[in-house]
């Protein structure tokens, strides 16, 4: 949630901010701004509302010759899209760029009398204001009183006007690497805007000052003893962080799915059993196990879900799926006795991480599902399983999803196993389907044409309901929720002998119906709420698996998924719903990768 960056080096900085940005904006594209510090002790501030290629434009002409600058692509919290809140913000000597939420702002205008110095309505312009009220010629010095006043999250990059060449940076909770080269020094949201530079880099530390300048960054506590910050290496290439070929960053992440499942699950399986040992989860997590709860946000949460379904039917062990959110302000059910999962893509998402570190204080242990490496909750957890499916850049998860689903497969399969409800031999013949989800994905993406042609239809409609059955169910929450933020086609999910307890009203001549029957076991159940919403004029598409015979009369539009055991066809069928929900965007044409009022990473509450 709104991207920031800051280069100071050997080369003209503005197209360095630029592009940077460009990479960062899946995290907030309401407006995108630059500022440049000069050597003549002043600063050029470039900004306006809307995309960074707007920014781009308007700064195609003037002096960019400066060495070292920060900028910034926002996602409105406090203030409108306007140019005036746009960052960075200027006040005095000071310019600054904010990403996260300053909550004490207004007490702090009233006791430092600041009002007169601001022109925006943020919350970020304040603490631009605090600074130049506090500087008196020490930079450090000023940064270290400010972040003792401010309350809040907050990643910041600062200039001072007469501090040429310097940027400073501090943070709380949002997040921030930075790395060094032979180039200079670069700070920024997230890797994706750095790898360019260098792959070693590190992860800001919480309250710590960075002096960063060409030849290097200076890491220091609020004390001011330097700190060596501990120095990790990206993983993938910048390739991954490319669009490949592909028209959408969504669509390329979609046909990754293979790749990312197999990165995630494969250096976990040994002797053909899934095996943390590398994770250094340790067995008495799961030995000391009664229940699970999982925490999470959106699709991460609705991964949790599908988990729920697989652990409580394979195992008979209960699972609760609470929304972080939601879980945070309240008196939780959990204890020692709760392995608590917490899932989350980005690994910074602030009500997952607020609702973990109320768990841990239960008393639970938490493993993370993270894919972010060093992230604020990856950290925190007191185990890490890292997904790998690489950076995910569209703002509407599908890789992340899918690698989420198989670490929870993972993790109930060696719960299983520890708990002694799986012999070794059943251990093994699940991880075999696991793995075998990765070739039926791949036949599954063969049939993206097909799927266009039901996009086409949908595209039209004004709604849409997503309907299923036990594991078919938990699948439909993602296919609604997928369809509705990228498309803006609304759209609902049902567990499908619920429709008629109510919402078969809604049901008229037409209306798109998403009918997933996966499951042999209600797959005659799920013919008959299918005819039920035929009956009523639906236009009805039937996911179904294999190739069973189904009186064509019932649907629209049959698409297929391969054969396979029916605990693991989520996996092939979610990638149908995620193909239907991008080509139904695309057809309308929208922008896929960004759509409106969102942002990657919700780093506020
Ligand atoms: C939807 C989507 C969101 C995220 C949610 C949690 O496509 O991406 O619902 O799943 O914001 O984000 P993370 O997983 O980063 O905690």
């Amino acid at each position: 949630m709104c991207g920031i960056i800051g280069f100071t080096g050997r080369k003209p900085a503005k197209d360095i901010l630029i592009d940077g940005l460009e990479r960062l904006e899946y995290r907030g594209y309401d407006s995108a701004g630059i500022a440049l510090l000069n050597d003549d002790d002043t600063l050029t501030i470039r900004k306006k509302a809307g995309r960074v290629s707007e920014l781009r434009e308007l700064c195609k002409d003037g002096d960019y010759s400066s060495t070292c600058g920060i900028g910034h692509t926002r996602w409105a919290t406090h203030g409108g899209v306007t140019d005036a809140n746009a960052h960075p913000h200027r006040c005095g000597n000071v310019a600054l760029i904010h990403n996260g939420i300053i909550e004490n702002y207004s007490d702090i205008i009233r006791e430092y009398g600041l009002a007169d110095k601001l022109v925006s309505e943020t919350d970020s312009e304040v603490v631009a204001a605090l600074l130049d009220t506090l500087y008196d010629g020490d930079p450090i010095a000023a940064i270290r009183k400010a972040v003792k006043i401010i309350a809040g999250s907050f990643a910041l990059c600062i200039m001072f006007a007469d501090r040429p060449g310097i940027i400073y940076a501090v943070r709380n909770v949002s997040p921030m690497v930075a790395a060094h080269s032979e180039e200079g020094s670069i700070i920024a949201s997230d890797l994706t805007a750095i790898i360019s530079f260098s792959k070693d880099y590190f992860v800001v530390p919480e309250y710590h000052i960075l002096t960063m300048t060409q030849e290097g960054i200076r890491v220091e506590d609020l004390k001011g003893n330097e700190v060596k910050p501990q120095m990790l290496e990206i993983t993938w290439d910048i390739t991954a962080a490319q669009k490949g070929g592909f028209p959408h960053f969504m669509l390329k992440e979609i046909y990754e799915q293979p790749e990312s499942l197999r990165n995630t699950i494969t250096p976990r399986i040994v002797n053909s059993l899934p095996d943390f040992t590398e994770d250094g989860i340790d067995d008495e997590v799961f030995k000391n196990c009664e229940n699970i709860t999982v925490i999470a946000c959106g699709t991460a949460m609705h991964a949790g879900i599908v988990g729920k379904a697989m652990i409580e039917s394979e195992l008979r062990i209960p699972v609760n799926v609470e929304i972080a959110s939601e879980f945070r302000y309240k008196e939780p059910l959990i204890n020692e006795k709760t392995l608590v999962i917490v899932t989350s893509q980005s690994g910074e998402t602030i009500d997952t991480l607020e609702a973990m570190r109320l768990a841990k204080r239960c008393g639970s242990k938490v493993i993370s599902i993270v894919n972010v490496k060093g992230s604020t909750i990856a950290r925190e957890s007191d185990y890490v399983l890292y997904t790998h499916a690489g950076p995910e850049i569209a703002v509407a998860s599908t890789k992340a999803y899918s690698v989420q689903m198989a670490a929870m497969y993972l993790i109930g399969c060696r719960l299983g196993l520890v708990k002694g409800i799986y012999s070794e031999e059943q251990a093994k013949e699940f991880i075999s389907k696991l793995l075998g989800t990765i070739p039926v994905i791949e036949e599954t993406l063969l049939q993206a044409d097909e799927v266009k042609t039901v996009a086409n239809y949908i595209k039209m409609a004004p709604d849409a309901f997503f309907i299923g059955r036990g594991m078919d169910y938990t699948l439909s929450l993602e296919g609604a929720l997928k369809l509705k933020e990228i498309s803006y086609v609304h759209a609902e999910a049902y567990a499908a002998g619920e429709l008629k307890h109510g919402t078969i009203a809604l049901i008229t001549e037409n209306v798109p119906v998403i009918a997933l029957a996966t499951q042999p076991a209600v797959y005659e159940k799920m013919v008959s709420n299918i005819r039920e919403v035929k009956a009523r004029g639906a236009y009805v598409i039937l996911i179904s698996m294999g190739d069973e015979v189904t009186d064509t009369q019932i649907c629209d539009k049959h698409i297929r998924i391969p054969k396979q055991d029916s605990l693991f066809t989520v996996f092939a069928a979610a990638v149908i719903l995620q193909l239907i929900a991008y080509y139904t965007s695309d057809a309308k044409g929208l922008d896929v990768d960004k759509p409106r009022n969102l942002a990657k990473s919700v780093t506020v509450e």
